[in-house]
């Protein structure tokens, strides 16, 4: 289908719709055929339309009057509509219909966005609206990096769907539920017998608090039992119980939202326990359809291609992960009427996800296809590991906290700031920036540092956390790509007259070689956009913007901007580079500074 809305900033499906176009006059007998459209990676064109060739392998099936895949690609380049977009197209070898497109029309389409603002060249996605599902720590437990992985992921994906105007919402679904519960209260009333003495600092460390609970629940069997009966009064809904637990949660909510805070992260918090009053109703529902069988004394969910069920009610009547998410899922889908629900976390709960995701499919709450939608995804991320390459830990093998990690990449930032200070007061040149400055400085690159560390793996994979690596000045770092954003501030800032002004009375023209790669590379923000959200994947958005920084480099080292003739076309260009650059750090959730 072409796609209803013409999106102006989609260089991508704007062409489709040509080809779209072409393809139904072309072979009319065919009105099913999609069009192919790729960016291209020869020298011939900067996009290829590659039908020919199983076209003509169809055509060849059923008897046709094509001689060979060439005039088959012909007659898809003869039927084109014509269009100010294209300056010229070309037949490739197989059939390809390369496409080269008109200078001109990039370099007006780029002015158009510098007038009309960056949001017109926001992606057109399929979806109204969307649950994101990350961070999602476990109450009395730390936040961890695989924590950090998910906060830094999610947020990243909510933004780039915030941008495509869908509406988010962004979901803490934190562990705040379950049989945990039962020894962290009944080690409180231990600790505290009296109720008022409760607060964060009488308690300290929660996590050390949850290691001496369960001791006592591994250790002492009185306790145990205690514990035991104390899960069953919370979800009785006792008061005493209640209270205790709003306090447990309290004291790690708080916690939590310290480091989402320094992570400029936004969440709602809506953790396993708001989901409990939906799960017998859910799970009653699934029983009604056939799908619950009774299995070693528990109710399960068979799944076929699984060994294992997927267990909803615990042989002891309980409720568990899976019942949870069944009933999130329902919820998600009925009420808050989302039509994509995006899950991130480790690669290790990628099985739960597929056999709740399949249990859901078979209840027939979401259809086969992962085309269509309503739509569930799991996006999974890889182990985050030391430079040993072994799992992340501190040095006593504890689990890394992130506030430490977060503290560090800044005084690493902050001590390099310092040393940079001092050299110039050795050279004579005055100081550039105060104490607070300098701290405000270190915290914004060291915190993005850590972001985009993030961000530009492939999140499927493991990866190792260096700072070394991380707070590098070249190669793909936010170090790099922040400091390659303030030079190009201050290029921008040399040029006196007003930019406002330009952007209408200027004309921008794109000559030169590196400027046309630049602009066409500028072109193609809306589609790497589109794709990072469709695949959920913003590890292709960091490639986009580190390549853009190496195409400006290339145009700057070649091209005189200040003082030449070309002065004010060349200015607009490095303009809409910053708006560009600027939005993609706003899309991976950094903040650039114009100066550094
Ligand atoms: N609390 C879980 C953990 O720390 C993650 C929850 C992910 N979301 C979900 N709906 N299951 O591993």
């Amino acid at each position: 289908m072409a796609n209803e809305e013409e999106n102006v900033g989609n260089m991508k499906s704007q062409l489709t719709n040509l080809f779209y176009a072409s393809l139904r006059a072309a072979f009319p007998h065919e009105p099913d055929v999609v069009p192919l459209v790729v960016a291209s990676t020869t020298k011939f064109g900067d996009y290829q339309c590659n039908n020919a060739p199983g076209l003509f392998t169809k055509f060849r099936r059923n008897g046709t009057h094509y001689m060979n895949v060439h005039s088959v690609g012909q007659a898809i380049m003869m039927n084109l509509p014509p269009s100010e977009m294209i300056e010229s197209c070309s037949i490739g070898g197989p059939g390809f219909v390369n496409v080269k497109l008109s200078n001109n029309w990039i370099a007006k389409s780029i002015q158009k966005m510098l007038i009309d603002g960056i949001g017109t060249w926001s992606p057109r996605l399929p979806v109204r609206r969307a649950v994101v599902d990350f961070s999602s720590p476990n109450i009395a437990k730390e936040m961890h990096v695989g924590h950090l992985r998910s906060t830094v992921i999610g947020d990243s994906i909510a933004r780039m769907l915030e941008f495509s105007n869908v509406d988010v919402l962004r979901r803490n679904h934190v562990g705040d539920w379950g049989t945990q519960f039962g020894m962290l209260i009944e080690y409180l009333f231990e600790k505290f017998p009296n109720v008022e003495d409760v607060n964060e600092t009488a308690i300290g460390d929660l996590q050390a608090f949850y290691k001496e609970s369960k001791k006592r629940f591994e250790t002492d069997l009185a306790f145990k039992a205690r514990a035991q009966k104390a899960v069953v009064q919370l979800q009785g809904g006792e008061s005493k119980y209640l209270q205790a637990w709003t306090q447990i949660c309290e004291i790690s909510r708080k916690e939590f939202d310290k480091i989402y805070e320094l992570l400029e992260v936004h969440l709602e918090e809506m953790g396993e326990s708001f989901y409990n009053p939906y799960i017998p109703k859910v799970i009653e529902a699934l029983s009604n359809q056939g799908l619950v069988e009774v299995n070693e004394g528990a109710r399960v969910i068979f799944i076929e291609g699984f060994k294992i069920p997927l267990i909803v009610v615990k042989k002891d009547g309980g409720y568990n992960y899976a019942s949870t998410d069944l009933a999130a899922l329902w919820y998600r889908l009925n009420e808050e009427k989302a039509d994509w629900i995006i899950y991130v976390t480790d690669v290790g709960q990628q099985q739960h996800f597929d056999m709740v995701f399949r249990a859901a499919k078979g209840a027939g709450w979401l259809p086969d296809d992962d085309g269509t939608y309503p739509k569930a995804s799991h996006v999974g991320f890889g182990l985050v590991l030391g430079e040993d390459g072994k799992r992340f830990r501190t040095r006593s093998s504890e689990v890394v906290r992130l506030v430490d990690l977060l503290d560090e990449a800044k005084s690493r930032m902050l001590k390099e700031a310092k040393e940079k200070q001092k050299k110039r007061l050795t050279n004579g040149i005055a100081i550039q920036w105060s104490e607070e400055e300098l701290e405000q400085i270190a915290k914004l690159v060291g915190y993005a540092a850590v972001k985009y560390a993030d961000l530009k793996n492939n999140r499927l994979t493991n990866y190792t956390f260096s700072f070394k690596q991380m707070l590098n000045c070249q190669g793909n770092t936010a170090v790099y790509l922040l400091y390659a954003y303030a030079r190009l501030c201050s290029i921008i800032e040399k040029f006196e007259q007003n930019i406002w002004e330009l952007k209408t009375t200027g004309l921008l023209v794109l000559d030169h070689v590196d400027e046309r790669m630049l602009g066409l590379h500028l072109m193609r923000f809306s589609e790497i956009v589109e794709e990072a959200c469709s695949n959920l994947l913003p590890s292709v958005l960091c490639d986009y913007l580190y390549n853009l920084s190496e195409y400006f480099t290339k145009f700057y080292l070649n091209c005189q901007v200040v003082g030449s003739a070309e002065e004010t076309s060349r200015v607009l260009l490095c303009e809409a580079t910053a708006t560009v650059m600027r939005k993609c750090f706003h899309l991976l959730g950094i903040v650039p500074r114009n100066k550094i």
